[in-house]
């Protein structure tokens, strides 16, 4: 139990509204922390010099704000999402238990390791190295690194060429380039129904409107695509065609073809986020491809290898290189040099396909192990995806889950960190299995942890008043 005690001297108003609004920001400041006991009513009382009606009125208002559940016979406790919900970040690294089935990243593979020697050890001894300290132009990219950005995407669905491509440090530097470079703030763009937290993170910061689209079990649907665009001036779409996150839908080549058709009749922007694309041994043509003039495609390593090497690689329609410039200026000039280095050795050498075969098998591993543990529950799961996306048995939702979980040491990420604007989220779950849980036994116990939740009922978990 925390001994966390509300300074509320300097709070005016009634006592009650005082100390949820000072719980508030105290979680905010991160002094009081997700999954957090706090003291009883009665504890809190004394502490503060109360009467216990009062503290127990300041809790069913904290309640009522979604700050914290209180559990019959345990205690009361901060809700998992209180601080993501307050700050507006999607994800709050600090919520993190001693089992992190929430984050998305890649296995740490041993082969990383070596190979990022190996390339290190070659560019110090290269006469290159020089070349990679200064700023540089083109600032979209040194020809050699823009070749090898080339033929990785080519191999990802989309034909390119080096005169089209600009390097990035990685996916989010892509869609901040973009949305920078070519949308002004109050504009529309529409994506998935459900979307990353980082798109919903980036377009607010940018102050886009954003608004979610429907989707089926073959993602969005051109039917809602078309709609939007008749009732809204829509600039951009963005989407993530393959293994999207959470729901793992992969865009059959039909469902492309019309959704770009509704893009080319209504001129909207085509934003294609392949960060998960490396995942598919064999993919379709991208989306891009099938509106060219008006899609830039982005991919990096970061979900796929390794996310500390900062890199992405971004194709531009032909000939639109260059609008890209305020967007890349506004951010960081240039890529960093070292890791394009890295990064163009790796895709000529072929051992950024081979780190990648080496994650899609590690992958395939982790989710047989999740299939024998979550036998008899239904789960969306692809044979080599970086997690699984669990809707929840009718006598669960999301928050109840995700807290209990939180209380048996699992994070997992609810639904509702997906949701684009106040659409009610699903009662769903997404479970990562991926670095984040870097030892086959930590990653056992969770997923018994989510099997053992799923065949419980939950306990009493709102307090009533
Ligand atoms: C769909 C999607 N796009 C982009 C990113 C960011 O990728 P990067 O780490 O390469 O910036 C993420 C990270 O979670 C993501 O899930």
């Amino acid at each position: 139990m925390t001994d966390w005690k509300p300074d509320i001297a300097n709070r005016h108003g009634r006592r009650y509204l005082a100390i949820a609004d000072a719980l508030a920001d105290d979680i905010k400041r991160g002094l009081v922390r997700p999954g957090d006991r706090l003291p009883t009513h009665r504890d809190l009382a004394y502490q503060m010099g109360l009467s216990v009606s009062t503290v127990s009125k300041a809790y069913a208002e904290a309640v009522r704000r979604q700050l914290i559940l209180s559990e019959v016979g345990r205690g009361t406790f901060v809700m998992p999402n209180a601080w993501t919900d307050l700050t507006g970040v999607g994800i709050d690294s600090r919520q993190i238990g001693p089992i992190d089935m929430a984050f998305n990243c890649p296995v740490p593979a041993p082969m990383v390791l070596e190979a990022m020697s190996a390339a290190l050890k070659t560019i110090s001894g290269s006469d290159r190295l020089d070349e990679l300290m200064p700023y540089h132009r083109p600032w979209v990219g040194l020809a050699s690194h823009r070749a090898a950005a080339a033929s990785w995407i080519e191999k990802r669905g989309l034909r390119t060429s080096p005169e089209n491509i600009l390097m990035t440090n990685g996916a989010q530097h892509a869609h901040a380039i973009i949305l920078t470079s070519l949308l002004e703030p109050n504009q529309i763009a529409v994506t998935d129904e459900l979307t990353d937290p980082g798109i919903k993170f980036l377009t607010a910061n940018r102050s886009l409107q954003l608004k979610g689209l429907a989707m089926d079990k073959d993602g969005l649907l051109p039917d809602a695509f078309e709609a939007a665009c008749k009732t809204m001036k829509v600039k951009a779409l963005i989407t993530v065609p393959n293994h999207h996150s959470p729901t793992l839908t992969i865009m059959p080549v039909e469902r492309r073809k019309a959704i770009a058709e509704v893009a080319i009749r209504h001129g909207v922007t085509i934003i294609e986020d392949d960060v998960y694309g490396p995942f598919l041994d064999n993919p379709p043509p991208a989306l891009s491809s099938f509106a060219p003039e008006q899609s830039f495609y982005f991919t990096s390593f970061s979900k796929c290898i390794c996310a500390g090497l900062r890199i992405g690689f971004l194709a531009a329609p032909p000939g639109r290189v260059e609008e890209l410039i305020p967007g890349l200026g506004a951010t960081t000039w240039m890529v960093s040099m070292v890791p394009a280095e890295i990064a163009a050795l790796w895709i000529r050498e072929g051992t950024a396909e081979r780190l990648i075969v080496w994650q899609r098998q590690e992958l395939t591993r982790r989710q047989k192990l999740a299939a024998q543990i979550l036998d008899g529950f239904d789960y969306t799961a692809l044979p080599s995806s970086l997690h699984l996306w669990l809707p929840l048995p009718d006598s669960w939702r999301a928050e109840g889950f995700v807290a209990q979980a939180r209380l048996r040491g699992l994070a997992v990420t609810p639904a509702e960190a997906f949701v684009v604007g106040h659409v009610p989220a699903p009662q769903a779950v997404r479970v990562s299995l991926g670095g984040a849980t870097p030892s086959r036994t930590e990653l056992q116990r969770g997923l018994e942890i989510v099997a053992d939740l799923l065949k419980e009922r939950p306990a009493a978990t709102y307090l009533v008043l």
